[in-house]
């Protein structure tokens, strides 16, 4: 189909969705994915090989599904998060945590540095050519010893092909691969490649998780035509089920 002339990873703006909006598509997400159960497990084998768990720093934390149990392993927990709604949730219900509402790009944390430092799902949400700029901020709050681990949809699979019939998924991972590599260097850098089921026992639950992948909400207009593709393709005996591949990116500070 093809209909948008722009596509992920490019260099439009996106429409954000209402924080309630948003809200109930990620919660949607959740509960029909095996996603953060899978994504949990990866990213444990990655901090787990820390020489120190003092403090873990979640870029992008959204509804807190990885922060909260990650949370967990260390003795301090901060956030960087744009979404107000996002925000207040942690205020209540984790007041421990330091919680700054803000853009990674424009937050200032002055000298604080961090063991662990998780961007899961975010850089979709900012143009790729800032990509190398963004990573080595993260880098300079980056304890020695430390892990980055940066999460992103694979190029390739059923998610890929689903975005490629609305928008061109063009999120440049074997070019960032090779970015972090030339920046700092090849034992610096590792890949991890994991893959997560999505299952809902309702059309309207799959258009909701379809949207809610493609991030803008200018791609609404195309929910009819959505519809008929997860009719058409992902449609089982019992339900709907779309697979997800996944690449996990670590940079050490050695
Ligand atoms: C798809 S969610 C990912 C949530 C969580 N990291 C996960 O993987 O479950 C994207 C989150 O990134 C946040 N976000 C978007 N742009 C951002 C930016 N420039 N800096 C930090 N966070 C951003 C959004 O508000 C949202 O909560």
């Amino acid at each position: 189909m093809n209909e948008n002339e722009e596509g992920l990873g490019q260099s439009h703006s996106i429409e954000m969705e209402s924080d309630a909006e948003y809200q109930r598509q990620l919660t949607t997400f959740i509960n029909c994915s095996t996603e953060k159960g899978i994504e949990l497990v990866k990213i444990g084998e990655v901090f787990s090989e820390l020489h120190h768990r003092r403090s873990f720093l979640d870029i992008g934390a959204g509804g807190g599904d990885l922060t909260i149990p990650i949370s967990q392993s260390f003795e301090k927990t901060t956030i960087v998060e744009p979404n107000e709604k996002q925000v207040s949730f942690f205020h209540r219900r984790y007041p421990n945590f330091t919680v700054y509402n803000n853009f990674w790009e424009d937050i200032d944390l002055g000298p604080e540095r961090y063991d662990f430092i998780l961007c899961s799902h975010i850089l979709y949400y900012i143009q790729e050519g800032r990509w190398a700029s963004i990573i080595d901020k993260m880098y300079a709050h980056l304890e020695s010893n430390g892990r980055i681990a940066i999460v992103l949809q694979s190029p390739i699979g059923e998610v890929a092909t689903f975005f490629n019939q609305f928008t061109s998924y063009d999120v440049n991972v074997l070019e960032l691969w090779r970015e972090l590599i030339r920046r700092y260097g090849d034992s610096e850098i590792d890949v991890r490649y994991f893959m997560n089921e999505i299952w809902t026992d309702n059309l309207e639950d799959m258009v909701t998780i379809g949207l809610f992948l493609l991030i803008d909400a200018h791609f609404k207009k195309f929910a009819k035509q959505m519809s008929d593709y997860f009719e058409a393709h992902h449609k089982t005996d019992t339900g709907y089920r779309l697979m997800q591949d996944e690449i996990l990116l670590t940079v050490k500070k050695s």
